[in-house]
């Protein structure tokens, strides 16, 4: 965060200042060089020719100077990133460091960090002074050839004195762009590092490819299908691995596992946080890809794990799902989320500002303006990824009970670790360490050996009676509504139980 910050601030005026000064003063350097060139040309061309013989060799030395000037930038600038990261993750998280006693260690880590910095500036400031004295050394070898040709001719008495005289002085005026033009290259050497960077920012995006041909998704109806989908963060650890399922439109699924089973991943696959490795997902039978990111993500209201809220009122929190509105709408939606009665008794009602991050409201506060932005903007298809983790029993109930009612007619993906919340899902997807391994209604899996029934049990559920394991109960377990389009999931019998442990309540 600090690091793209300083990308985005720092590197980004470095470079525009850059180019606008190196544009100029090249052009007039160079202009300038052109026409003492030309002088001295005139009076003894033989004696410009030697002054001009070191160009080669300054040119030689800045490239490779340059170079090494360049990667040790580029160190420093990451450097100075890693700083700028550290002190942005110790603001936020000032409390952790208050409650467990760390600030003389945040201390010697930041003073760390801080002595890495500066060698590694003093590196650049050495390497850049090393730069520009070679630029003067070579300067000097060509002054001292000049003079030393030039007595000669004036000893054969091709030259008066007085013309080498008026000629070096030329030189000196021919020199001195050539060495403002070896310190431009320093300065140059410095801006394309922070191009480099504010470019890998711009470019952080680049994990989805958006088609050139996308064009806007027409109103969902929203029937969702998975198909053989596989993901993974970095190369070589899936964190999905083969997901297969479909819901139909107006229904619920729910998503169940272990914490790090790959649950909120797979929710942010929907809205194109990230796009598969491997497999395809569709609504309404065509590829999400094939739209704009807008016009997909218009449709799809996310619930987030720890809801996340922006400076500005309450008012414009729960706007943010629908911008333009109406007082109305935003009263409704909030009443709706089991919050109007709340924001109601603050002093300044909707005009109440969050803090930075949302600070001045509790987790279950939060949370619920979190579902009021999202009722707000009357999706057709509804992400929940564990929108009652952070709700006391009562509250968890109203907002359940709410969430049902605003999930209606709405295609949902629901997450959660209670599964006494989720037994009314229409398709309940058991993720085990990004597999799916059970897949059904509830009555069914509660009926058959594997981590579902075994959690609901843990969690105090009243389990029935092991059904007969038959063929037809294999059936019965892939499926329900709208499983036959569920191919390639012959996962429906038990499996082992997950071997990161189980998820626990939340
Ligand atoms: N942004 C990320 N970059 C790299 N790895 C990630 C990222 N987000 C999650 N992971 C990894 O992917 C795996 C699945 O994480 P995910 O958040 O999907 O789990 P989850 O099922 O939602 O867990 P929980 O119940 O704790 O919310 C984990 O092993 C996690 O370490
Ligand atoms: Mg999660």
């Amino acid at each position: 965060m600090g690091d793209l910050l300083l990308r985005a601030t720092g590197d980004a005026n470095m470079m525009r200042d850059m180019l606008v000064d190196t544009v100029v003063m090249i052009s007039k350097e160079m202009l300038v060089i052109v026409v003492m060139v030309g002088i001295m040309a005139y009076m003894d061309w033989r004696l410009t020719m030697v002054s001009l013989a070191i160009l080669p060799l300054l040119a030689v030395a800045m490239f490779q100077m340059s170079a090494r000037l360049r990667a040790a930038v580029r160190k420093h600038r990451s450097k100075e990133g890693r700083m700028a990261m550290l002190i942005g993750s110790m603001l936020q998280g000032i409390a952790v460091i208050q409650v467990f006693g760390r600030e003389e260690y945040e201390d010697e880590r930041f003073g760390a960090y801080n002595r890495q910095d500066l060698k590694q500036g003093l590196k650049t400031v050495r390497l850049e002074a090393n730069l520009e004295r070679m630029a003067e050394l070579v300067i000097a070898v060509g002054t001292a050839g000049v003079l030393w040709f030039g007595v000669r001719r004036v000893l054969a008495g091709v030259l008066t004195p007085g013309d080498l005289i008026v000629f070096t002085h030329y030189l000196r005026g021919m020199y001195k762009p050539l060495r403002r033009i070896s310190w431009v290259t320093v300065r140059l050497s410095k801006a394309t590092i922070a191009a480099e960077r504010v470019f890998a920012v711009l470019h952080a995006d680049d994990r989805i490819k958006v088609r050139k041909d996308a064009r806007p998704a027409p109103r969902f109806r929203g029937r969702i299908h998975f198909k053989h989908v596989s993901f993974s963060y970095r190369p070589g650890l899936r964190v999905l691995e083969d997901i297969t399922f479909t819901v139909k439109p107006g229904q619920t699924v729910a998503i169940v596992g272990a914490n790090g089973a790959g649950k909120s991943t797979l929710c942010g696959l929907l809205p194109r946080l990230y796009d598969p490795d491997e497999g395809s997902i569709t609504i309404d039978g065509e590829k999400i890809s094939h739209f704009t990111l807008e016009s997909l993500r218009e449709q799809i209201a996310v619930v987030m794990q720890h809801p996340m809220l922006f400076p500005g009122t309450i008012r414009e929190n729960i706007a943010y799902g629908k911008l333009d509105a109406t007082e109305e709408e935003i009263v409704t939606a909030a009443k709706r989320a089991g919050i109007h009665d709340f924001v109601s008794s603050l002093p300044a009602g909707y005009d109440t500002p969050v803090g930075e991050r949302g600070e001045t409201l509790s987790g279950g506060q939060r949370q619920k303006i979190a579902i009021a932005r999202a009722v707000i903007k009357d999706p057709a298809i509804l992400i929940l990824d564990e929108p009652t983790a952070e709700l006391d029993a009562t509250s968890a109930a109203l907002v359940n009970r709410t969430l049902r009612e605003v999930a209606a007619g709405k295609t949902t993906l629901r997450v959660g670790h209670r599964l006494s919340e989720l037994k009314d899902a229409d398709l309940i997807v058991v993720l085990e360490a990004g597999r799916i391994t059970q897949m059904g209604t509830h009555e069914q899996l509660v009926r058959m050996p594997g981590w579902y029934r075994k959690v609901y049990e843990l969690q105090g559920g009243a389990v029935p009676p092991l059904a007969e394991a038959s063929g037809d109960e294999d059936e019965a377990a892939l499926g329900l509504a709208g499983a036959a389009e569920n191919e390639g999931c012959e996962l429906a019998a038990a499996s082992g139980s997950s071997p990161r442990g189980e998820g626990g309540g939340s």
